[in-house]
């Protein structure tokens, strides 16, 4: 690539990514309670070999390190999320000051490293003690969230201010309550689009109080979603019908309920064939609406889709029907996932007519491939090296078309648990020898830094 850093904004942000129950571990330690994923991960078949985040990368013990190699690798942005139950155990109430130590430190420590701390609150792992009380099927659950964010932006508004509330929010809906394969793991198409609507409420509510709450100059408040472009396999009408409507599941409705308080048609009208459209107040969203700063975009992949008559609908896109998965074209990465970096350039400037002029942060980037380690010791990841490259590049094309691109963000730092695919994904531009939790910067990371420092 002939692009370098100095061909972006001196304050673009360039960071690494990771999430608290993906790399954290120590889930019985400094008074954390556990969370659905710690549920979910250790009932059995619900995980690969029935792998769990009870260790992880260990990085509660090891963010000392961990922040040492973000700063050798040059990044100056580290986005993690909070684990809502090792700051208050029950969901709701008492804070627990272990937890506000820990994330006091790394953020401490990031601070003197040159690194800014950008928080999400929550990457899908609900207090289990609010799952017992209904979890995000629960009205409540909107003001639960709300007190969570009050209490993360008390306990650590001097350290940040680049905050997100959710991510990805169509992973913890519809994979978790419709597709059930992810925690809590519920197959309850109806449900979960209650949930994404709670989840949007929470958001907006929270992004409000945030502000509310010891406000500082710097601050900045976003959301997290998951754009994925979904593309049909041919130009026939039935097909664009049908991914017009996975479309709206996937990326509409999250986009349109954050930045217009609204639902597109076609979610409306699933809502109905659902029976659910009376229990889902529209005039609550739009009310709700509180402006966000930013919005951040985690992009991978275009899915693909092909008609496939009289399938009923899949899990992930509840109320679609008559389509499946069809096999994107190249080579694919571990996850089965393909590599066209021109999907991320066609979603920014989708986003950037949904929303003109609103800064946009990718906060996640990635891919997983199978690493090995060579004899000297090195993990050579040419795949992974040319999977950023070009979506760096691709980025870089939105931008130059005018596109407000502020960050981008590696997903990850460290090899981690990727949820139900278990440790076998590793997506880390550092490996993590999961035996001996050592640390190594593979050739990607060393290239990511060559590129920082250029
Ligand atoms: C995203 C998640 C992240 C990680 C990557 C691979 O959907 O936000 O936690 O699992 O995918």
């Amino acid at each position: 690539m002939d692009l370098t850093a100095s061909d972006f904004p001196s304050d673009f942000l360039w960071g690494v990514a990771t999430s608290a129950y993906q790399i954290e571990g120590a889930v019985d330690e400094g008074g954390r309670s556990p969370s659905i994923w710690d549920t979910f991960s250790h009932t059995p078949g619900k995980t690969h070999d029935g792998e769990t985040g009870d260790i992880a990368a260990d990085h509660y013990h090891r963010f000392e390190e961990d922040v040492a190699l973000m700063a050798e690798i040059g990044v100056n942005a580290y986005r993690f999320s909070i684990s809502w139950s090792r700051l208050i155990p029950d969901g709701v109430g008492a804070v627990n000051s272990e937890g506000v130590d820990f994330y006091r430190r790394l953020c401490t420590d990031l601070l003197e490293a040159g690194i800014t701390p950008a928080v999400t609150l929550y990457h899908w792992d609900l207090p289990q003690a609010l799952h017992d009380r209904g979890g995000w099927t629960n009205p409540e659950s909107v003001t639960w969230f709300t007190d969570y964010a009050i209490v993360a932006k008390e306990a650590l508004g001097d350290l940040v201010e680049l905050w997100t509330t959710l991510n990805e929010p169509w992973c913890t809906a519809f994979l978790g309550y419709s597709d059930g394969v992810h925690a809590p793991g519920l197959t309850e198409p109806a449900t979960s689009m209650i949930v994404a609507h709670h989840l949007m409420l929470a958001h907006h509510s929270a992004v409000a109080a945030m502000r509310r709450t010891n406000p500082r100059s710097g601050d900045r408040f976003g959301i997290v979603l998951n754009l994925i472009p979904a593309w049909p396999d041919n130009g026939s009408n039935e097909i664009k019908q049908a991914v017009a409507a996975i479309d709206a599941v996937q990326n509409r409705l999250f986009a349109a309920a954050v930045l217009d308080g609204k639902y597109p048609g076609i979610v409306r009208s699933i809502h109905e064939d659902l029976g659910v459209a009376d229990r889902i107040d529209v005039a609550a969203l739009s009310d709700a609406v509180e402006p966000i700063d930013f919005l951040g975009v985690n992009y991978y992949n275009i899915n693909h889709f092909e008609l496939d008559p009289g399938a009923p609908p899949l899990g992930s896109w509840p109320g679609v029907p008559d389509v499946r998965e069809a096999l994107p074209p190249g080579h694919l990465t571990e996850m089965g996932w393909g590599v066209e970096p021109i999907g991320l350039p066609w979603m920014l400037s989708r986003v950037s007519e949904w929303a003109p002029g609103l800064p946009l942060i990718i906060m996640e980037n990635g891919a997983a491939y199978p690493d090995e380690v060579d004899a000297e010791g090195r993990v050579v990841d040419p795949l992974r090296t040319a999977y950023l490259e070009a979506h760096i590049a691709a980025m870089h094309e939105a931008m130059m078309e005018g596109v407000n691109v502020r960050g981008y963000f590696v997903w990850s730092l460290l090899d981690n648990f990727e949820w139900a695919r278990g440790y076998g994904m590793r997506f880390g531009i550092v490996r993590v020898d999961f035996d001996t939790l050592e640390r190594t910067i593979k050739e990607s990371g060393r290239w990511y830094q060559r590129f920082l420092a250029s």
